[in-house]
């Protein structure tokens, strides 16, 4: 039978998540929207957590806290990570999870300086230099093309300016809000309907573990991480990124990533692309 995560992250979220009203945004607005667009949950939850962090460089002056935290608020009981609510990720953890899925494959919702966020893990390490044919999950760098069909590039191209952007330990983050409607949905990564345990190469709905959006089914393949271009829908200017891919649904692009390192065990996001995570209105 197909393995299903649970990963939605806190009842009440997708209503509230869908934008609405305001048209333009800057940067820091953008980011108080992704913190009070998360429901009072957040708010209540987490106290105000320092927007101004995220804007500052790993090791700033301002003592931003860079640490990823479990988010599982209202799924306490469900989430293989329900025990670890607000607590700071470890690989450990997702490792631990990967090995008892028969994907090799683990993620789960989180929360980095307020934002909304899911970070996944895949056993790249080990099954890197194995036949695709197995069907053993691994990143793939690929070539990017927007919802016109244009090419926009390749992630290495990104990836050889910046080598932040690889997946730092088999780990990738991003950040949490739909590229359709900025829903900041009860993601899921899911093998169910739309894909098989075993995974295949390529970013499309067959096979593998695919990040699901439960807001109007928009797949995203986590292991497949490619360049495309989004529009800042404050200035209307588009920019190009790093994410990873849409494989399906009303999306129109992927997901931007937000580059990660470890700390001892432990998941830090780093905040030098935030221009990427401000599509939203
Ligand atoms: S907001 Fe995610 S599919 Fe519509």
């Amino acid at each position: 039978m197909a393995r299903e995560y649970e990963l939605k992250p806190a009842p009440g979220l997708v209503d509230e998540a869908v934008s609405g009203g305001q048209t333009t945004i800057n940067r820091r607005q953008f980011l108080r929207y992704g913190f009070n667009t998360a429901a009072g949950v957040l708010t209540a939850s987490i106290g105000v957590l320092g927007f101004a962090a995220i804007l500052l460089p790993p090791g700033g002056s301002g003592g931003g806290d860079l640490a990823v935290q479990f988010w599982a608020k209202g799924r306490e009981d469900e989430a293989w990570y329900g025990a670890k609510h607000l607590q700071p990720m470890t690989k450990a953890d997702f490792v631990a999870e990967a090995a008892s899925s028969s994907t090799g494959t683990s993620g789960a919702s989180g929360v980095w300086n307020g934002v909304p966020v899911v970070v996944m893990y895949v056993e790249h390490s080990r099954n890197a230099g194995t036949p695709e044919s197995n069907g053993k999950a691994r990143f793939q760098f690929t070539e990017g093309y927007d919802e016109t069909g244009k090419y926009v590039g390749h992630f290495e191209d990104l990836a050889d300016a910046d080598p932040r952007l690889m997946p730092s330990d088999d780990l990738v983050m991003v950040f949490g809000r739909c590229t359709h409607l900025c829903c900041i949905p009860g993601w899921q990564l899911v093998s169910n309907s739309f894909t098989e345990d075993s995974w295949t190469p390529g970013g499309g709905d067959d096979g593998g573990t695919k990040l699901f959006c439960i807001c109007h089914s928009s797949r995203f393949d986590p292991t497949v991480l490619e360049m495309n271009s989004n529009r800042n829908r404050s200035t209307g200017a588009t920019f190009k990124y790093a994410g990873i891919k849409r494989a399906g649904g009303p999306a129109p692009v992927g997901l931007p990533i937000i580059p990660i390192q470890l700390n001892g065990d432990t998941i830090e996001g780093l905040p030098d692309y935030v221009d990427w995570y401000t599509f939203c209105d």
